[in-house]
Parts: C-alpha cells; sequence; structure tokens
C-alpha cells in the first residue's frame, strides 16, 4: 500500500489531515485555530519535520536492507513490489470505481447484436455513481422520516430560531453597549411606562432645583412655554446632557445618566408642558415654538 501512493502525496495528506482535526477540535470562533493560538504553527511545522523525516528514515531502511539481499532476492522483492504496485495503483482504484474494462476486453462486453456494423457494448453502470445513487436514497429516506414524519427543523423554524436568537443579541447589545441616542436622534417618548421612568429620575435628580411639579426654583419653571436654552426635545435633551450655561448651576448629566435616560427625563420633562405648578417661577427666556 505505501508505495502506491507517493510521498509527495502521502506527507501532505497527513498533514493535511492532522491540520483539519486539530482545526476542528480546538475550539477558536470564528478565526483559524492557528492564528489565534500561534504555538499551533509551531506543532505544525513540527508534526511536518516529523513526517518527513519518517519518510527518509523508512525509505533510507528499505534501501539498505534491499542492498543487503542476494541478486536472486532482489529480483523477487523487485517481482513482489511491482505486484503491489499494480494491485493498490491509483489507476487501478479509478478503474475499479469507474468501473471500465479495458479496450482488450472489450469483445466481452459486446451485446450480440449488429446493425449495419454498429455494435453495442453492455457496460456496467459505474460503480462510483451506483453507490452514490444508493447512498442518496438511503440519505433521502433519513431526510424523509427526520423533516417530514419526526418535525426536525426546517428553513422556516430555522429562520425563526436564529431571528430570535440575534434579537437576543441586540437586546444584549443594547443593555452593554454605549446608548445610541443622542441630541440629533432622539425622539419623544410618550409610552407611559418610559415616562414613569423619567420621572422617577426626575425626582431623584431634579426635583431639588426644579420643584417636584416643575415649578422651578434655582432652576427655571420647566412648565411653561418660555425656555431660556430652547424647548422641544432635541433642545431639553441637549440641555440635559450638556448642561446649562456655565455657572447658572445646571450640570451636564451625561456623566451621570445613560443617554436612554436622559431621553425619558427629557420627555418628561416635555410632558410637563401646560401643566399648573403649585408656585410657578416666573418666566425666563423667550416663547420656544418648534420650527
Ligand atoms: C443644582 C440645581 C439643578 C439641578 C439638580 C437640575 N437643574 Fe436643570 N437647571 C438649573 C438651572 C440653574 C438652569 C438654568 C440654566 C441656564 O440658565 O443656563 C437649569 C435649566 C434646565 C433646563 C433648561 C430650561 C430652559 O428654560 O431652557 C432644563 C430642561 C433642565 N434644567 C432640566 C433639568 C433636568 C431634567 C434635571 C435633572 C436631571 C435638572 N435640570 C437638574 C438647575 C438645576
Amino acid at each position: 500500500m505505501r508505495q502506491a501512493i507517493p510521498s509527495w502525496i502521502r506527507i501532505p495528506v497527513i498533514f493535511l489531515i492532522i491540520a483539519g482535526a486539530l482545526e476542528y477540535f480546538i475550539d477558536s470562533g470564528d478565526s483559524f485555530a492557528f492564528i489565534k493560538y500561534p504555538v499551533l504553527q509551531a506543532v505544525l511545522l513540527v508534526v511536518l519535520l516529523f513526517l518527513i523525516a519518517v519518510e527518509v528514515i523508512i525509505g533510507a531502511i528499505e534501501n539498505v536492507m534491499f542492498k543487503a539481499l542476494t541478486p536472486e532476492a532482489k529480483e523477487r522483492y523487485m517481482a513482489a513490489r511491482e505486484e503491489r504496485m499494480r494491485k493498490y495503483s491509483l489507476k487501478r482504484l479509478f478503474r475499479k470505481l469507474a468501473g471500465t474494462r479495458p479496450i482488450s476486453e472489450e469483445g466481452e462486453l459486446e451485446l450480440d447484436h449488429n446493425y449495419d456494423g454498429i455494435k453495442e457494448l453492455d457496460n456496467k453502470l459505474p460503480p462510483w455513481w451506483l453507490y452514490s445513487f444508493y447512498a442518496s436514497i438511503i440519505f433521502a429516506a433519513g431526510y424523509l422520516l427526520y423533516y417530514h414524519v419526526l418535525d426536525g427543523n426546517n428553513q422556516a423554524m430555522e429562520f425563526e430560531q436564529e431571528m430570535a436568537a440575534a434579537q437576543e443579541a441586540v437586546e444584549e447589545y443594547k443593555k452593554n453597549a454605549p446608548d445610541l441616542v443622542s441630541a440629533e436622534n432622539v425622539e419623544l417618548l410618550t409610552d407611559p411606562a418610559e415616562l414613569e421612568k423619567g420621572a422617577a429620575l426626575y425626582q431623584t435628580n431634579c426635583m431639588a432645583c426644579h420643584a417636584a411639579d416643575g415649578g422651578g426654583g434655582i432652576g427655571p419653571n420647566l412648565t411653561d412655554e418660555y425656555w431660556i436654552l430652547g424647548g422641544g426635545i432635541k433642545n431639553v435633551f441637549h440641555t440635559v446632557s450638556e448642561g446649562g450655561r456655565a455657572g447658572k448651576g445646571m450640570i451636564a448629566w451625561k456623566s451621570s445618566l445613560k443617554p436612554t435616560e436622559i431621553q425619558q427625563v427629557a420627555s418628561y420633562v416635555v410632558s410637563l408642558q401646560g401643566t399648573t405648578p403649585a408656585a410657578p417661577k416666573e418666566a425666563e427666556g423667550d416663547i420656544w415654538k418648534p420650527e
């Protein structure tokens, strides 16, 4: 068998099998294992050198042993070697798989009709084709059973599952990733649950200066239509996030609140428009109208 496959095929094939096995068994995520763990490159190099060394050594031993043989033994060895080569050669394997017979045997295949000199051969179906066909029948039976009888995951279900997993990943990402809301893209929240969160944030952080009902105190009245720094969700978001004019006491809340929280509290502030606070502070700034 060894002689049938030349070493320049044998070494790369064995090497690729080993490398493939490493790749398969070592969990390296999306990248190749030998890229993620550079030490594997050294390991693979050693494996390659080892394979070459084994080839060289076996070749040398054979050579030495061959030289030690008597002339007759040498001849017998060569003949046996020839025979083995013939038996296991790739050509032979190929012919077996293709099921072809050499042209010299064609006479045995000929069908005995003869139409104006046109003869027909009765070649068998090539075994590679035949066995692939049988294999496909077996596969089809398994497939049918799995997908149509036992309710295996079909494409639609796989799609749903992947979408659900992706959805989860997005939620997870949103939880940890820096918030993506900014003064440019912020939108007014009207969902009562969100406004409630905004109200809670307001009570903890803003009440001291703007009064519990937004009537104002140290900070301006947030319920009237007069704004120093501009009304509307975008301006309010910007003011809360970046703070008021220097020295006035309204800090930049972006250092302590997340963008989504600022969005919530800003939406809450906007929702205070038009309410009547218990002790409204006198108006400051100008009437603000959305463009
Ligand atoms: C330490 C007191 C203080 C706290 C706490 C405070 N503010 Fe202010 N806020 C002010 C002052 C003072 C101003 C006026 C800033 C200016 O004149 O530039 C202001 C201005 C504002 C304005 C702009 C009003 C306008 O007329 O343009 C908004 C909106 C606002 N604050 C919202 C909030 C929110 C929301 C919180 C809680 C997260 C908060 N503030 C917490 C003192 C405070």
